[in-house]
């Protein structure tokens, strides 16, 4: 087994929040800031001294996301590519990365996520645990509701809800993910949920109940683009005040 962390970048899901905008193309092929929204994601990856990342992305789009990418030569780092058939979640997509980890630890981070922060403290943190278990990185934010939210007990996380209608915290759990080998064999486990994904706040639960989920608080901005209100909020935050790695 390789102890170095690998990364891995999620790029499917059918980006129906941002129709029209992704009838032709896919989600992370749009533009944040001066770049593609997927460069963000993986300069963070490189940042933090990743050199091995594993991009999945839907078939329709995979010709334009490795005409985009390449090799991984431009961005100092080597890409493998994954198809996943048909956004069958999160989790789903993340399951595919099983040979490419190779039994070692991985930074998972949504494509779709921008933020401030370098990503290399936060997994240094992950690394200095043995890059065992699982850690998650929270942000507070004002709508809640529409991510997956931390129920909190001191300064412990006691189970996450996905999208709840009535959160029990401000506190969002971001994009950014580390886990260890472990995760896989979770995922195989799992049930969809009741819109038909396999869901990463599923395998987040599973962690909390072993009492293997660390967490860290995100000091940086940090937002989703993938509906047309966080898409522009984005771009203001990404001139103001532009991401670092
Ligand atoms: O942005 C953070 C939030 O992302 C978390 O707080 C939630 O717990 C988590 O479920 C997720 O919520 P969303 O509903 O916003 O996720 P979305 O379906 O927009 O997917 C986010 C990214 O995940 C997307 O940009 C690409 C990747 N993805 C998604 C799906 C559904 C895949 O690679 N394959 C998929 O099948």
């Amino acid at each position: 087994m390789d102890k170095r962390a690998k990364g891995i970048v999620l790029a499917g899901g059918a980006g129906s929040r941002l129709r029209p905008l992704t009838n032709v193309t896919n989600k992370h092929l749009l533009p944040v800031g001066r770049k593609p929204m997927i460069f963000h994601p993986v300069e963070k990856l490189v940042g933090a001294g990743i050199e091995d990342i594993l991009v999945v992305t839907g078939v329709e789009h995979m010709g334009a996301v490795v005409n985009l990418l390449g090799s991984g030569r431009a961005f100092k780092c080597r890409f493998t590519y994954k198809v996943q058939d048909e956004s069958g979640g999160i989790a789903q997509a993340l399951g595919l990365a099983e040979e490419f980890a190779a039994g070692g630890p991985t930074a998972v981070i949504l494509g779709d996520n921008i933020f401030e922060d370098p990503l290399g403290p936060y997994l240094d943190k992950f690394m200095r645990d043995g890059g065992r278990g699982a850690h998650i990185l929270v942000k507070k934010v004002e709508d809640p509701g529409r991510f997956g939210v931390a129920e909190m007990s001191g300064d412990r996380i006691v189970s996450i809800e996905e999208k709840p209608a009535n959160p029990k915290s401000d506190y969002a759990v971001t994009g950014i993910y580390f886990y260890d080998a472990e995760v896989y064999s979770v995922i195989r486990k799992l049930r969809p949920s009741a819109r038909n994904e396999l869901e990463i706040t599923d395998v987040n639960n599973h962690y909390i109940s072993n009492s293997s989920m660390r967490w860290s608080p995100m000091t940086g901005w940090w937002s989703d683009a993938g509906t047309f209100e966080s898409l522009s909020k984005v771009q203001r935050l990404v001139e103001e005040n532009p991401p670092r790695c």
